[in-house]
C-alpha cells in the first residue's frame, strides 16, 4: 500500500520480449494488472518487435535493450521489479561452437541477469525458464512406463559424449539451473525454476522459431522442424503444454509464497504417430505429410513427464488434450506463414 492507501502496482521484468514464450508471458502479466519491463537485443528491429507496440494497449510496458553477453545490461530493466522472469536464452542449436555459444553463454547470461537482480534489491523472486531438456535425457531409463518428476536430471556425461540431438541445449539447461541455484543461495535470492516441455499454441510474437514450426511440421512438411518432435520422442515422449498454461504456471510459482525448487510444466504426453492421427482426423484440409513418419516411431510414450507437483500445489491446466494444443495454433501458423492460408 502507498501512503495514500492505494495498492501499489506490482512490476515484473520479462527477458527476451520478442521471443515466443516471453511475448505470451508479457500479455498474461499485463492482463493480470502488472506493470511490465522487458528486454530485447535490438529495440529498433520492428520486424521482431511490432507485437510489443500492440501489447502497450493492455497496460504499462517498457522496453529496454539488453544482451545476455553483457554484464550489467539488465540493470535498468530489473530495477524496481518485484519479480524477474528469465526467459531469454541462446537457442542457436546449430551453432558451430555450441560449447561457447550455447552452454557457456546460457550459464553466463543467466548469472548476469541474476547479478542485476541482486543490485536491484527489490526482486522478491526470480522465475527461471529452463526446459525439460534438463530432465529427460537419461540413457539409464530401462523399459516402458517410467514417470519422471523434478528429481530427474538429464545425464550431462552422456550428452557430451554422444553429442546428438539438442545435446548442447540440454547441457546448458542442466548447468544453468545448478549455477542459478548456487548463486541464489549465496546471495539470498528467491529462485523458482520452471521446466516446460514442447510449448504449443498462439502467442503475440510475430516470429516463432522453435516449438511452433515443430508442432506444425506434420502439416507443413518442414523436415528440419519435424526434428524437434522426433528427437524428443527419441527420449521417450512427445510432451506438450499450451503456452497460455505455461505463462499461468510461471506467474503461479512467482506468486505462491510456498513455491520452491523445480516445476515440470507438462499437460500431455503423446507420440508422433498419435499427433499425426489426430491431425488427419481434425484437419483433413491439410494432408499429414506421411513421408515424415518413416523409421522407428513409438505407439505409446515410453516415458511420461509429470507435473504432479505443480497440480498438487494448486495449479490447474486449462488445455489438457491435443485439441486444446492445436486449437489456436493453426491460425497462428497461417499468420506466421508456416501453413498456407
Ligand atoms: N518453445 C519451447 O517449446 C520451449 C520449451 C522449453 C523451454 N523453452 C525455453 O523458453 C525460453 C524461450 O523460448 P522460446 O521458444 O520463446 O524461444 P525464442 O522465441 O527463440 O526466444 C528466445 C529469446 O531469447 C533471446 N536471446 C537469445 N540470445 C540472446 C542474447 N545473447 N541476449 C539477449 N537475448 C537473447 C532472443 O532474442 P533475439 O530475437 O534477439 O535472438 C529471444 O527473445 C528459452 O529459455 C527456452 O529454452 C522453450
Amino acid at each position: 500500500m502507498s501512503a495514500g492507501g492505494e495498492m501499489k502496482m506490482r512490476t515484473a521484468c520479462v527477458t527476451g520480449g520478442n521471443g515466443y514464450i516471453a511475448s505470451a508471458l508479457i500479455k498474461t502479466l499485463l492482463e493480470k494488472g502488472y506493470a511490465v519491463k522487458t528486454t530485447v537485443r535490438n529495440p529498433d528491429d520492428m520486424a521482431k518487435n511490432s507485437h510489443l507496440k500492440d501489447l502497450h494497449a493492455l497496460g504499462p510496458l517498457e522496453v529496454f535493450r539488453a544482451d545476455l553477453e553483457e554484464e550489467g545490461s539488465f540493470d535498468g530493466a530489473v530495477a524496481g521489479c518485484d519479480y524477474a522472469f528469465l526467459v531469454a536464452a541462446p537457442m542457436n542449436i546449430k551453432s558451430e561452437n555450441p560449447e561457447k555459444e550455447v552452454i557457456e553463454l546460457a550459464v553466463r547470461g543467466t548469472l548476469n541477469v541474476m547479478r542485476s537482480c541482486v543490485k536491484a534489491g527489490t526482486v522478491r523472486r526470480v522465475v527461471l525458464t529452463s526446459s525439460v531438456g534438463s530432465v529427460l535425457v537419461r540413457p539409464d531409463l530401462q523399459g516402458d512406463g517410467q514417470v519422471l518428476d523434478e528429481e530427474s536430471w538429464s545425464d550431462v556425461g552422456f550428452l557430451t559424449a554422444t553429442k546428438t540431438g539438442f545435446w548442447a541445449y540440454s547441457v546448458s539447461k542442466v548447468l544453468l539451473e545448478k549455477e542459478a541455484s548456487r548463486f541464489a543461495e549465496e546471495h539470498g535470492i528467491g529462485l523458482v525454476t520452471v521446466c516446460p516441455v514442447i510449448t504449443a499454441g498462439a502467442a503475440p510474437a510475430v516470429t516463432a522459431r522453435t516449438s511452433v514450426p515443430g508442432c506444425l511440421s506434420l502439416l507443413s512438411g518442414d523436415e528440419e522442424a519435424f526434428w524437434t518432435l522426433r528427437s524428443m520422442e527419441a527420449s521417450g515422449s512427445v510432451a506438450l503444454v499450451h503456452v497460455d498454461d505455461l505463462c499461468r504456471a510461471e506467474l503461479f510459482v512467482a506468486e505462491q509464497e510456498a513455491a520452491a525448487g523445480r516445476y515440470i510444466c507438462c499437460a500431455v504426453n503423446t507420440t508422433v504417430r498419435e499427433i499425426a492421427r489426430f491431425l488427419e482426423h481434425k484437419y483433413p484440409q491439410y494432408s499429414v505429410k506421411t513421408s515424415l513418419l518413416s523409421g522407428d516411431l513409438l505407439e505409446e510414450p515410453r516415458v511420461r513427464l509429470s507435473s504432479a507437483k505443480l497440480v498438487r500445489e494448486g495449479f490447474e491446466f486449462k488445455h489438457k488434450t491435443l485439441d486444446g494444443m492445436y486449437d489456436d495454433m493453426i491460425d497462428y501458423g497461417k499468420a506466421l506463414g508456416i501453413l498456407p492460408n
